[in-house]
């Protein structure tokens, strides 16, 4: 019995030496070594320890046969001849080599090696929050910010994903929030009783031009739009809800959404206290179907000029506009004229994840990006009520006031700044996003890419404020109008009536114009900014038309694209694209645009003429002159009349319907489609019929007598390829807006001149003739508000694209969120709770 009991115990006694912790390393003072035994070989490992004179620690951790050993240091570890020298090992490999004696010792040894010290590196996830100090508490501890959802703005500090933010705080605690500046939020009602915005409300320069009263009342069920917006600008930093970005800056609510408005009224509330008011706030426009092309009429661009020109003591009103919801639509925002304008800062969306939400529209006039609702999070700001708080504020609508906050904080810092600096600084400024979007491209700017979701980025209120500091004002502006191409003898005099013009088959149609060194300087222009392009277009399908455009270096705009819901077949009259991607690009060389279609059977066209403006600084400030907007008449015709002025950037064009529908929720979460940030906006060719390779038609466009500079025409093969991808879309966007504002620009009498009591009435009594005059406001709110109904009913987006509107005779009546479809209960319902959302109320916030 005594044996068993000895093995037991020494069996244990083995067990609890292998399972005591490791005994503590001293490298400072030893090298240590891991030595595998053989033991079979029938050398101890006593033996192998002494003969390489090391000292056995312990096993190698749960290695059986693997041994640390160590040895004091050496007071050198340089041998006497100067070189790097481990005894242990040196002896070790004499004892391998020694051939006279096979070497029990070393034969025994299968592996001996030393130990190192290394670091490793975490694998640890990146930071999910900002550091201590960026949190959102931590920032309203150390200004001292009580409003109890401040931690909920997580467009003012993330803490999630940090860098996605405007990222204003920094200049806050510069001391900048807005003092002294004044925003006005041209929108529905704003409410001014409201405890997050009463001590910042600017009457003097607020007024209701849907009631014709002096004040801004919010009164619909649904007016809390401005509100909210206003809330984003100038929250007070107070005890109810949270913050605006210039939490000290005044907004003034002029109310043009709530009813049918004239354009002498739009353009008065564009202008409404110019002097005091510094930026315009204008999260609305024409509809985002996807199948409307219409823009600002004569009166409303003549305001916009008049901003842009005297506003502000002359340094310009600045005008920021929401690019619009309709992206999932295939709408473009270079169908609306008012974000297709120079004079806008047209403002696209990302989301809190710095997504692209499925929403915000694309195209070559966006400038910038500003945080708004996607991947599930919304707005928080201030809503309509005493202490009431909106927490789905979105869309767009809801990018442009977070844009809008950023300007009135630098025109704190610099209130010298003109409409044209404050641009420029986006421009440089703008921080670049999702960085493996296909969609960015280089410019001709040194660091600056393009991309028509983000447009150079998104805007960061600290990188915007330090550049503004330092900025050099720009010189004045100038302009130089090119000579207008007709191809083939294209003439449209009228809408609707055309001749000539070149039949665009397989391939689509190229023409090319030459600009020279002498016309840049002859026309005083130094730096280019903006471009405009022109075009007249006659075709069965607009939707089919695209239309591309490529500078003398390379550098593309894809003007329009394809809009499959876009039927009408009214053309681009002379509709006006506008681009900011060859901002800094020398003009110098030929320009070539290309106008394709997607080669029906059923439907097809021609390309009838084109111009262009190039938009910058002047060389010589002192000849520089202020911009007219041409008579509207001047404007669409082609071939133009000789007008000393060049074609106004927000042309005027007919629409092919007054449809505004509802707007509908967006999904819960405000979507996260798949594919959003990694596909490119205009996939081209892929789109088309005709394959890229083919041989482009050529371009056999026929010069007319005027355009005796225009560049040879061989020139067109050569730019085939590019042309096949882009120019259908191009042109189909420009077709669209053609009509859009050529109908407009024919329809505003029929529209507004038979509203039954005449324009001395009462507007409220206008909103009970909507059906005559009443459609416009609506739909320029509907548009940027939020996505229609239509969007959230209709799965299948075909199916509801196939709902032709556009091919209906103009005047249609306009329908509003109140018709009995949509089921808005009451217009002068209570006010709606921002988070109850029911598709008959509260549509406007989810996406607006
Ligand atoms: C945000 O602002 C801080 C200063 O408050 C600045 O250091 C940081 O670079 C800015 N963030 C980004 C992404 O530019
Ligand atoms: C605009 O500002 C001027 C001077 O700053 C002031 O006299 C005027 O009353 C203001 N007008 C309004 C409408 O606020
Ligand atoms: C263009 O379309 C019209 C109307 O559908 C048709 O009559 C005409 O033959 C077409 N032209 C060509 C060249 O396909
Ligand atoms: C992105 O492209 C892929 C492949 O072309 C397509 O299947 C997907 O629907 C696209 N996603 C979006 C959101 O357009």
């Amino acid at each position: 019995m005594l044996l068993p009991w000895a093995l037991l115990l020494s069996l244990l006694a083995q067990h609890a030496v292998f399972a005591s912790p490791p005994t503590k390393r001293f490298y400072d003072s030893h090298h240590y070594y891991v030595l595998e035994h053989d033991p079979s070989t029938g050398v101890s490992l006593t033996d192998v320890a002494r003969v390489l004179g090391v000292q056995v620690v312990e096993q190698a951790g749960e290695l059986v046969n693997h041994w640390l050993v160590r040895v004091e240091k050496p007071e050198s570890d340089l041998s006497p001849r100067g070189e790097i020298f481990d005894r242990v090992l040196d002896t070790y490999n004499r004892l391998r080599s020694d051939k006279r004696r096979s070497n029990a010792v070393a034969s025994s040894v299968r592996y001996l090696a030393r130990q190192t010290l290394r670091q490793r590196a975490k694998r640890a996830p990146p930071p999910i929050g900002p550091p201590p100090e960026w949190t959102s508490q931590a920032v309203a501890d150390r200004l001292g910010i009580q409003d109890p959802l401040f931690t909920q703005q997580w467009h003012l500090v993330n803490d999630e994903q940090p860098e996605h933010c405007m990222n204003a705080t920094g200049v806050w605690e510069m001391g900048l929030t807005g003092k002294g500046i004044i925003s006005s939020l041209v929108d529905d009602g704003l409410d001014y009783t409201s405890e997050d915005l009463k001590d910042n409300f600017d009457a003097d320069d607020s007024y209701d031009f849907n009631d014709h009263e002096p004040l801004p009342t919010p009164k619909l069920s649904d007016d809390h739009h401005g509100t909210r917006c206003a809330g984003q600008v100038a929250a007070g930093k107070n005890n109810a809800c949270g913050v605006g970005l210039a939490y000290d800056s005044k907004v003034a609510g002029v109310r043009i959404l709530s009813g049918p408005i004239s354009d002498v009224d739009e353009a008065a509330s564009l202008n409404y206290g110019f002097q005091n008011v510094s930026i315009y706030s204008c999260s609305w426009g024409p509809p985002d179907n996807g199948k409307s092309m219409e823009g600002p009429g004569y009166l409303i661009k003549k305001a916009v000029v008049n901003g842009i020109s005297n506003g502000r003591a002359g340094k310009g009103s600045i005008y920021v506009f929401a690019s619009g919801n309709g992206a999932a639509h295939g709408d473009q925002c270079n169908f609306d004229g008012y974000t297709n304008s120079i004079y806008s800062v047209t403002v696209s969306a990302v989301d809190h994840k710095g997504l692209h939400p499925y929403y915000s529209e694309p195209c070559a006039a966006n400038m910038i990006v500003a945080y708004s609702s996607g991947s599930g999070k919304s707005i928080t700001t201030t809503d309509k009520g005493q202490n009431a708080c909106a927490s789905t504020h979105g869309g767009t609508s809801a990018a442009a006031p977070n844009a809008v906050g950023v300007f009135a904080l630098a025109l704190e810092a610099r209130p010298d700044l003109t409409w044209r600096d404050i641009q420029h600084l986006c421009v440089l400024n703008a921080r670049r996003i999702n960085e493996d979007d296909p969609d960015w491209e280089a410019t001709a700017l040194p660091d600056r890419s393009y991309s028509y979701k983000y447009g150079f980025g998104v805007l960061d209120a600290y990188r915007y404020i330090q550049a503004a500091i330092d900025w050099q004002l720009v010189k004045p502006q100038v302009w130089f109008h090119t000579k207008t191409i007709q191809l083939e003898g294209g003439v449209m005099p009228e809408f609707e009536e055309y001749s000539g013009g070149q039949f665009i088959g397989e391939g689509g149609v190229s023409s090319t114009m030459s600009i020279t060194q002498e016309m840049v300087t002859e026309n005083n222009l130094e730096k280019l900014e903006h471009i405009n392009v022109k075009v007249w277009i006659q075709h069965g399908k607009r939707g089919d038309v695209e239309v591309e455009l490529m500078s003398p270096t390379g550098i593309k705009s894809i003007l329009a694209g394809k809009r499959t819901g876009d039927n009408a077949n009214t053309g681009y009259p002379g509709w006006t694209f506008m681009s900011v991607k060859h901002w800094g690009e020398n003009p110098v060389g030929d320009w070539t645009i290309k106008v394709s279609d997607q080669s029906s059977a059923t439907h097809n066209g021609s390309f009838l003429g084109w111009n262009m403006v190039f938009w910058g600084s002047a060389i010589d400030p002192s000849k520089a002159t202020l911009y007219e907007v041409p008579h509207d008449d001047a404007d669409t015709v082609l071939p133009p009349p000789d007008a000393p002025h060049p074609s106004p950037t927000m042309s005027a064009a007919t629409s092919t319907k007054q449809y505004a529908k509802p707007t509908a929720h967006l999904p819960g979460d405000h979507g996260d489609a798949p594919g959003e940030n990694t596909n490119v906006t205009f996939p081209g060719q892929e789109d088309t019929t005709v394959p890229s390779a083919s041989p482009s038609p050529t371009s056999s466009s026929t010069p007319t007598a005027d355009e005796g500079w225009f560049s040879d025409m061989s020139n067109l093969l050569k730019s085939q390829a590019w042309f096949f991808g882009a120019v259908g879309a191009v042109a189909i966007f420009g077709i669209a807006a053609g009509i859009y504002f050529w109908r407009r620009r024919i329809l505003p009498l029929r529209n507004y001149s038979t509203l039954p009591e005449g324009d001395v009435l009462p507007m409220s009594s206008v909103r009970s003739g909507r059906l005559n005059g009443g459609g416009r406001t609506k739909e320029l709110y509907d548009a940027f508000g939020e996505v229609s109904e239509d969007d959230d009913d209709d799965a299948d987006e075909q199916t509801r694209l196939r709902v032709g509107y556009p091919d209906e005779p103009r005047g249609r009546p306009s329908q509003y969120r109140d018709d009995p479809e949509v089921g808005a209960p009451s217009r002068a319902g209570g006010a709606a709770s921002p988070d109850e959302g029911s598709p008959s109320d509260g549509s406007w916030e989810h996406a607006s």
